[in-house]
This record gives structure tokens, C-alpha cells and sequence, in this order.
């Protein structure tokens, strides 16, 4: 197949261009290399994927904002996996239109263009946050998602909705995935897994906010990679369908801390503060369905997973 990945260039999607070349798949990779975090990370990550693509790889350097380059990305691509956003919690409180404009507008640009194009598989990558803070755990899809709790959380829902409009009215095959804490390799600077080996490697005091009670169902990003491309499969099927990808087993902040004292071999420093409004208490994922549909299974163990980035930490700081 000829697949659109938008995002390409960031942390998921890098990693997903790379096994879709691999499964033999063609790539176009969408990014407009923002500066949310550095975008020289972003240019590493796409010298690894056209190392591994070669001529199946095809860049894109357009801004889903811009209808008219969208358009002109979509004639002879079978499937679209729609990653690119902005992906923060605590910088969609202080920029609220930002994340309206590139994760909901953003949407609809790559809904629209599809449906212009008559492309009919989609799978989009929305997010654990529209949760917010449900009580029943694990979190199940039919739970209600009515109450997110960050701008961020808001626009992955409105993305949910807009695709099943789509879908409904258009026929485009569409899966929607709730991604839970990915980290690995290539991890979002922003995100702690990778705040908490650098600064701990610095020896530079961390912020913890809360009791260190708080918890995250943290997945590894080749595991979130492989749920996507099951999804991606799946889409050969008519329907909507929306499904968790996460690792089913909540660390603690104070247990996360911990293994990554461990893999850094220095303790951590850590100043308490309280916990940040936006910011839910607690993330699990029930995987029932997705393992039942599409034979979804996450392998890599938090410690394991841990050593890997923090191995791919140190080599990209030598
Ligand atoms: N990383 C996680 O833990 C996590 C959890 C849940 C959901 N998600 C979702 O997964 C997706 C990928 O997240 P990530 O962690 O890889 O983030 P990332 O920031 O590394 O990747 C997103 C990419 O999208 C690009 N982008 C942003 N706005 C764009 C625009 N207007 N036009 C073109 N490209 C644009 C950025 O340059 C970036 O390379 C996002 O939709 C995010 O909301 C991530």
C-alpha cells in the first residue's frame, strides 16, 4: 500500500514510518517540522526513516493547515494515519487556539482532502486524556468521554467525532486509537520519561507534582507502532471503531522515578510540588477489545523499555 503518514517526522510516527517500509509498504511522511521541541531531532528521525525506505519514502515538508498542499499529498495513497498535533497537556492550557487550529482544523483538512480524493482507510491517533479522571478502571471504550479535563484532551475528542462524521457520511473505513504515555527512543523532550534521564544524569533537581501516588500506563513506542499497524490492516474492513493501545499495567510517579534511577545508575533529586490542574491521576488501559480485534499483545517490560531509552539517550549525547 501507499501510505500517508502525517507527523512523520516526530517521535510515533518516525518509528511507524519505519515499520511500515519494512512490512513493504510505500511511505509519503507529512511534517512541517514545528518547534514545539528541537527540529533537528526531527531530522535525525527522518535520516533513519530513509535509511531504512530508500526510494519508498517520500517527504513532505507541508503544514496540514495549508488546505491546498494537502490536497495535492493525497492522489494515489490508499491509507492515511493521521499522528500530526500538538501533543502537550500543559501547553494546551496557556495556547488553547493553537491546539484548536492544528488538532481540530488540522483534522478536518485531512478528512476533507481524503474525501476528495475518494481515500477510504484512516486510522487517527487520539489519546488516553479523553478519559479525564473516570473512576472505573481499567478504562474502557464505551466508557463516557464527555468530561476532558485539558484543551489537549478536548481537541482528541472533537478528532474522534469529526471521523465518525466522516465515516458516516463519506464511508471512510476509520479506527481511532486512544494512545497511552508512549515513550522509547525518540521520546518527545516534553514527556518525563526523557525530562527525568536527563536532568537525573545532570544531577539536576526534578519536579514531581502530587504524592508520587499518580500513575501512567507507560507503553512502549514499538508496542503503540505495532497496535497501529494492526489497526492500519484492519481498516481493509468497513466500519468505525475505536480502540485502547496501552501496556495495561499503571506504574507510579514514585516507581517510575525509581527505574530510572536504576537505568541511570544516579539517584534522583526531587523537589514536591502540587499536582497541576489538566493533568488526570491516573491512566489504565483495558485492552479486551483490542487485543480481541486486532489481536493487539504489548511485550516490553517498563525496565526493559527504560534501559532502551536511556541507551539511545547516551548515544545521542556523545
Ligand atoms: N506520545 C504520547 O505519549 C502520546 C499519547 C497519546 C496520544 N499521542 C498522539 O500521538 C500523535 C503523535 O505524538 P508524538 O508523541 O509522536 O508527538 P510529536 O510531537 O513527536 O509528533 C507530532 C509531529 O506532528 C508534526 N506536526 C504538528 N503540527 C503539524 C502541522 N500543523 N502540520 C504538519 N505537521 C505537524 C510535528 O512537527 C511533529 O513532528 C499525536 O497526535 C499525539 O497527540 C501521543
Amino acid at each position: 500500500m501507499r501510505v500517508l503518514v502525517t507527523g512523520a517526522a516526530g517521535f510515533i510516527g518516525s518509528h511507524l514510518c519505519e515499520r511500515l517500509l519494512r512490512d513493504g509498504h510505500t511511505v509519503v511522511g507529512l511534517d512541517h517540522f514545528n518547534a514545539y521541541y528541537d527540529p533537528a531531532q526531527k531530522e535525525r528521525n527522518v535520516a533513519h526513516i530513509a535509511q531504512v525506505g530508500g526510494d519508498r519514502f517520500h517527504l513532505l515538508r507541508v503544514d496540514l493547515r495549508d488546505l491546498p498542499a494537502l490536497r495535492a499529498a493525497m492522489p494515489g495513497v490508499d491509507a492515511v494515519v493521521h499522528l500530526a498535533a500538538m501533543a502537550g497537556v500543559q501547553p494546551s492550557i496557556r495556547e488553547p487556539l493553537v491546539y484548536e487550529d492544528i488538532n481540530i482544523r488540522g483534522t478536518l483538512h485531512v478528512l476533507q482532502a481524503m474525501r476528495e480524493a475518494g481515500i477510504q482507510r484512516l486510522v487517527f491517533a487520539s489519546s488516553s486524556s479523553v478519559y479525564g479522571n473516570a473512576q472505573r478502571v481499567p478504562f474502557a471504550e464505551d466508557e463516557p468521554v464527555d468530561r476532558p479535563i485539558s484543551p489537549y484532551a478536548a481537541t482528541k475528542k472533537a478528532g474522534e467525532l469529526l471521523c465518525y462524521t466522516w465515516h458516516h457520511l463519506h464511508d471512510i473505513s476509520t479506527i481511532c486509537l486512544r494512545f497511552f504515555t508512549v515513550y522509547g527512543p525518540r521520546q518527545r523532550p516534553d514527556l518525563a520519561i526523557a525530562k527525568f534521564i536527563r536532568m537525573i544524569d545532570d544531577g539536576e533537581p526534578i519536579v514531581l507534582y502530587g504524592d508520587g501516588s499518580s500513575s501512567r500506563d507507560y507503553t512502549f513506542v514499538l508496542d503503540t507502532v505495532d497496535g497501529i499497524a494492526r489497526a492500519l490492516e484492519r481498516t481493509s474492513q468497513p466500519g468505525y471503531a475505536i480502540y485502547n493501545i496501552g501496556h495495561s499495567e499503571p506504574i507510579s510517579l514514585r516507581e517510575l522515578v525509581a527505574h530510572i534511577e536504576t537505568a541511570v545508575g544516579k539517584p534522583a533529586h526531587i523537589h514536591w510540588q502540587p499536582m497541576q490542574a489538566g493533568d488526570v491521576d491516573r491512566t489504565w488501559a483495558d485492552l479486551t477489545r483490542a487485543h480481541a480485534a486486532l489481536g493487539y499483545a504489548p511485550q516490553m517490560p517498563i525496565a526493559d523499555g527504560i534501559a532502551q531509552q536511556v541507551a539511545w539517550y547516551r548515544d545521542q549525547t556523545k
